[in-house]
């Protein structure tokens, strides 16, 4: 029988990003809130070719063998010995490089698609691992709407979801590479320039500031906004924009690229992206808003074995960021 696994692959936004010391291992130990939200790209699986094979295509522009739904077929192939022909597509939405953590969720998605589709679920503790040997990011992305994530992110505590409130997140058309935003962290730590940010919250005030906390005056904040905004103007620039436009907190999601407003609802986020867009708002040339919804939780699993269309609870618009089909 001849059937497509579908699943959409929500973004991530960082409410709250504490970043500790410097590990062993050249990472650094993290606490942050993580949210999905409303902007997704799409992950459909089937079986197809011969042993071993696996075909990737769809918007991407990243080589196949690189990408992380690659990686994330070959890892399950891995640990389970299941090597059937696999045909993958992936419909990217969610713009690279932006710290909305699209690769991460991808390949979470792609994990769950392949225990789908070949009806072999992996062990709670082993589909961790793998995810967590993916990429920092991507054990959040394998269940639950919202969470608590600490270590590298390989620590994560489900959180019950929020969604009395919606977010403007400005894409700046720029990327920041990860590497980089830590680097220009640790150098500002060891210049003793830790920045004119609030103090930082113990994972307690987090917790609260989530929890019980009036959305959009949580306090939360993220350690990057000083180093990152300080070399990036283009960033600085979206940022002011967002709070002249009402947003009630606004900052980096993850280490950047993308700047995210928090706004009390959906009617005074879409008031904030028309007026963003047609008086440009003082954002830079290339910056375009996006209103996030965040989800109450992960999108299900959509069986479909006649390619009519299937929609996953993530509902979206295409974000207009163009790549040639065919390619990666
Ligand atoms: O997670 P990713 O491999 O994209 O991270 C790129 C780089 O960012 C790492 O090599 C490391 O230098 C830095 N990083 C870090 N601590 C983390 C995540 C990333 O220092 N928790």
């Amino acid at each position: 029988m001849q059937r497509r696994v579908i699943l959409e692959a929500p973004a991530k936004v960082n409410l709250h990003l504490r970043v500790d010391g410097l590990r062993p291992d050249g990472y650094h130990d993290l606490l942050s809130i993580f949210c999905a939200v409303s902007l997704a790209d799409t992950v459909t699986l089937r079986r197809s070719g011969p042993p071993g094979s696996l075909r990737l295509r769809g918007n991407v522009d990243v080589p196949a063998a690189s990408n992380l739904v690659t990686r994330a077929v070959e890892a399950f192939r891995a640990e389970t010995g299941i090597r059937d022909g696999v045909a993958a597509e992936l419909r990217k939405r969610i713009p690279v490089g932006s710290g909305l953590g699209g690769g991460s969720s991808d390949a979470a998605a792609a994990l769950r698609c392949m225990e789908a589709l070949f009806e072999a679920p992996l062990a709670p503790a082993r589909r961790l691992e793998l995810a967590s040997r993916l990429g920092s990011d991507v054990p959040f992305f394998l269940e639950g709407a919202a969470a608590l994530v600490e270590g590298r992110g390989e620590r994560v505590q489900r959180l019950g979801p929020r969604t009395d409130f919606a977010l403007v997140a400005v894409l700046p058309g720029v990327a920041v590479a990860t590497a980089d935003a830590y680097r220009w962290l640790d150098a500002d730590r060891a210049a003793g320039r830790r920045g004119a940010g609030p103090r930082a919250l113990t994972r307690d005030e987090v917790l609260a500031a989530w929890e019980c906390g009036v959305a959009g005056h949580w306090g939360l904040s993220n350690d990057f906004d000083g180093p990152v905004l300080a070399r990036v103007p283009a960033l600085a620039a979206c940022r002011d924009a967002l709070l002249a436009a009402g947003a009630l907190e606004a900052g980096l999601t993850g280490s950047g690229s993308t700047v995210i407003g928090v706004f009390a609802g959906r009617v005074e986020a879409e008031a904030c992206r028309r007026a963003l867009r047609d008086r440009r708002g003082g954002l830079p040339p290339g910056a375009r808003p996006v209103v996030l919804i965040p989800l109450a939780s992960l999108p299900a699993i959509c069986y479909n074995r006649s390619m009519r269309i299937c929609q996953g609870e993530a509902t979206h618009g295409d974000n207009g960021y163009s790549h040639q089909e065919g390619r990666g």
